[in-house]
């Protein structure tokens, strides 16, 4: 073989390896491409797209909420969508509710904080999205149902907690969650309902802490030095008890005061076993995200659902089985 022909042999054999490289990787790619399609293709996609709205998405009680609805993507063909402010912003919310509509998602779960929510409520239910409240409800709206404590009678349960537990004779100070939130204005109306009967117990302050511990503590902080004859704290939000018992440790009044809170989260029960908060308010956070998603499924099912949904609520204290 003389050497030209060497060189042509050469030649010829590195581009049919070129060539064979290729085909190979046309292959590999389009079975790539093919296995991309496949996940991605429409019949794979769930049917239904919800979106659930909650106050605040760095809390242990909204991650309770979002874990029980996304819960329900294993079983049904469904994707929900989490979200909410990072930290608690009701006008941040709200725009998300708008987007939710403008989305033209297929139904939308919102805790529906105050008056400003119900016109877009409206407003997504006439644009044919179902809506249903969670947690807090707009019951004026045109929201389908409500799944969630009845905040009412559970502020009414604490009421009759305290004036059990204090055989009657209590100086309250109450912190709230928030003063223009609807689930905590019922919270304080139910509490003071339930003791209106009893002329030894008063209310002497209440503040709002805008549901942050920090707030919490600085406010019954306060309380307890404006007003040193307070025995009894009550307050309406998951980290309001904690920042009610940090207050009164700093005070050195722990051990006299009688503290009573809501939501079994487990920094709450352990200041309960610890003897530092004497009961406490459970809810079903869990339980309310999933039953929204199973609700907002009946619904887009053509099935009836009822107006209200309420979840159970209880008394817990120290030593008591919780969740
Ligand atoms: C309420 C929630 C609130 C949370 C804040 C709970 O008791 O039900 O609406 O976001 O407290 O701490």
């Amino acid at each position: 073989m003389n050497r030209s022909k060497l060189i042509n042999s050469v030649l010829v054999a590195g581009f049919l390896l070129a060539i064979s490289f290729s085909v190979y990787y046309y292959i590999q790619a389009s079975d790539y491409q093919k296995k991309i399609d496949d996940a991605t293709s429409q019949a794979d996609l769930p049917t239904y797209h919800f979106v659930l709205i909650g106050e605040e998405m760095d809390h242990d009680y909204w991650r309770l909420v979002g874990e029980g609805a996304k819960a329900m993507e294993e079983k049904e063909d469904v994707f929900v969508e989490y979200e909410g402010p990072k930290r608690s912003n009701p006008d941040e919310q709200l725009k998300l509710l708008d987007m939710a509509v403008k989305s033209k998602v297929d139904g939308i779960i919102v805790q529906a904080l105050n008056e400003d929510f119900l016109p877009v409520i409206d407003q997504a239910v006439e644009e044919g999205i179902p809506v249903i409240t969670i947690d807090t409800d707009a019951p004026e709206s045109k929201r389908s149902t409500y799944i969630g404590t009845d905040n009412y009678e559970a502020g009414r349960l604490a009421g009759e907690t305290l004036l059990a537990d204090t055989d009657g004779t209590a100086t309250v100070g109450i912190i709230t969650g928030s003063f223009e939130n609807a689930h905590h204005q019922l919270r304080v109306e139910g509490f003071k309902d339930a003791i209106k009967e009893a002329s030894d117990i008063k209310i002497v302050a209440v503040e709002e802490s805008n549901i942050t511990r920090v707030n919490a503590e600085e406010k019954a902080y306060q309380m307890l030095n404006n007003h040193p004859d307070i025995t009894a704290l009550y307050g309406t939000s998951a980290l309001d008890g904690i920042g009610m018992v940090a207050a009164s440790e700093t005070l050195g009044r722990a051990d006299s005061l009688y503290i009573i809170a809501f939501d079994t989260l487990s920094p709450n029960i352990d200041l309960l076993e610890q003897g530092k908060m004497d009961a406490l308010i459970s809810q079903k956070p869990y339980e309310m995200g999933h039953r929204s998603v199973e609700l907002m499924l009946n619904l887009m099912a053509g099935k009836e659902v009822e107006s209200v949904y309420h979840t159970s609520r209880s008394v817990v204290r120290k030593g008591d089985v919780h969740d």
